[in-house]
């Protein structure tokens, strides 16, 4: 082993460091509050469509009338995705997961990507928002598909929340529940450098082009640990299924020690700014689609985690319920928290293109000393 002496300070899993400056967003674990280019995500939410937002995160100011339609036109026309991708969607194994299905579609987007070895800031704007258009449509075929049912096509005519449920289910529902995924996506969509904005950003730092950051980024985001987190939720909670079985259920989980989904985050420490606005949400939704078992099952599990361990839930926790009420299958959860994410990993990828330093931490290495290579016939 390496002289321990000298060790240089680890910080294991990057805590407590700040690795850049950035002027996307602002996380404030001291009051739970989280702002967007300045604005607080929970009036964002309330206020605007996600397509002001999804404006805000890539241009770094909310659009006027004029500049929100020429954003939507383009969105809008952007929206088809090819016949040869839903060809290679179609192929994919059908034990496929829609995340590993959707990391590879965006991968196959770069590859027919009119731009994709321009790396310059304009280009990646472009990508930006041809990734941000077709994104959702991908999604909804994966969707489709993996169930034996044909895609259907986006309407231009429609707003971003409503189109995707035109192509996931052929049917848009009514305003709450449309305005209640809004909401979702407004909240999913950035939260400073956690682990996938993170990995984005170490992708672009190298000189890569966007299709390969955001791939990145869906990668490290499918981790249950990361996004992964909203689909565990409602897998937890159809296993505990009943409210009479859900505070057995956490005082077994607790006593051994076993991670509880949904629950905990990296740097908020006594909640998470953005879970009051979504479990209003989920509320109304629940109210609309008679979900009032899963609202009981949470709060029992929200309150015995508060008591037992101090922990509060994150934002996964009420996004959950919220889709499966939506009708969206669970596996389909993560891939919806990239339709949103997008805006905010492109965001990112444009601040760190726009100042680039390779990032390349080091690693205290703390293996075997320097040995000579033995002669096979001594080893
Ligand atoms: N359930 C049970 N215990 C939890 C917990 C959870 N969801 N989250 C944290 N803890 C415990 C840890 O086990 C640790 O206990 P210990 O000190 O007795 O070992 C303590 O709380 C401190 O947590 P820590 O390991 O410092 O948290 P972290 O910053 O490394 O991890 C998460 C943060 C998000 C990865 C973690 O909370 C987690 O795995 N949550 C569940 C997955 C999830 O919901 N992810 C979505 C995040 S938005």
């Amino acid at each position: 082993m390496n002289d321990t002496a000298a060790a240089p300070q680890v910080f294991k899993g990057l805590v407590g460091v700040h690795a850049d400056v950035t002027a996307v967003s602002k996380v404030m674990p001291e009051t739970n509050s989280l702002t967007y280019r300045g604005y607080a995500v929970q009036d964002l939410a309330e206020q605007c469509r996600f397509e002001e937002v999804a404006y805000l995160l890539l241009n770094g100011e909310l659009p006027n009338r004029r500049q929100l339609n020429a954003f939507e036109k383009e969105e809008r026309a952007n929206r088809k995705i090819s016949k040869v991708l839903i060809r290679a969607i179609e192929s994919f194994p059908r034990k496929t997961h829609p995340m590993d299905a959707t990391r590879t579609a965006v991968s196959f987007l770069g590859l027919e990507d009119p731009e994709a070895q321009d790396v310059s800031e304009a280009a990646t704007r472009r990508k930006a928002m041809r990734l941000y258009a077709k994104i959702p449509t991908a999604i909804a075929a994966i969707a489709r598909l993996r169930k034996g049912l044909r895609p259907i096509q986006p309407k231009p005519e429609l707003g971003f929340s409503e189109n995707i449920f035109h192509m996931f289910f052929g049917k848009v529902p009514e305003p709450e529940i449309v305005k209640a995924f809004d909401v979702s996506m407004t909240l999913y969509a950035e939260h400073s450098f956690n682990a996938s904005t993170f990995a984005a950003r170490v992708v672009a730092s190298t000189g890569a082009d966007l299709h390969a950051a955001v791939t990145a980024g869906i990668a490290a985001l499918k981790g249950p640990l990361h996004g992964g987190a909203n689909e565990a939720v409602m897998h937890m909670l159809k296993e505990i299924g009943t409210p009479a079985k859900a505070r057995g259920w956490i005082d077994d989980k607790l006593e051994h020690r076993a991670l509880v989904m949904g629950f905990g985050h990296r740097v908020y420490r006594s909640g998470d700014s953005r879970v009051p606005t979504m479990s209003k949400w989920r509320d109304i939704v629940a109210g609309l689609r008679g979900g009032q078992k899963w609202i009981e099952i949470s709060r029992i599990l929200a309150e015995e985690m508060l008591a037992k361990k101090n922990i509060h839930p994150n934002l996964d926790f009420p996004a959950g319920p919220t889709y499966y009420l939506m009708g969206f299958d669970i596996p389909m959860f993560t891939p919806l928290f990239v339709a949103s994410r997008i805006t905010g990993w492109s965001a990112h990828v444009l601040e760190q293109i726009a100042d680039n330093r390779l990032i390349r931490p080091l690693s205290h290495y703390v293996g075997v000393d320097q040995r000579p290579v033995p002669p096979i016939k001594a080893r």
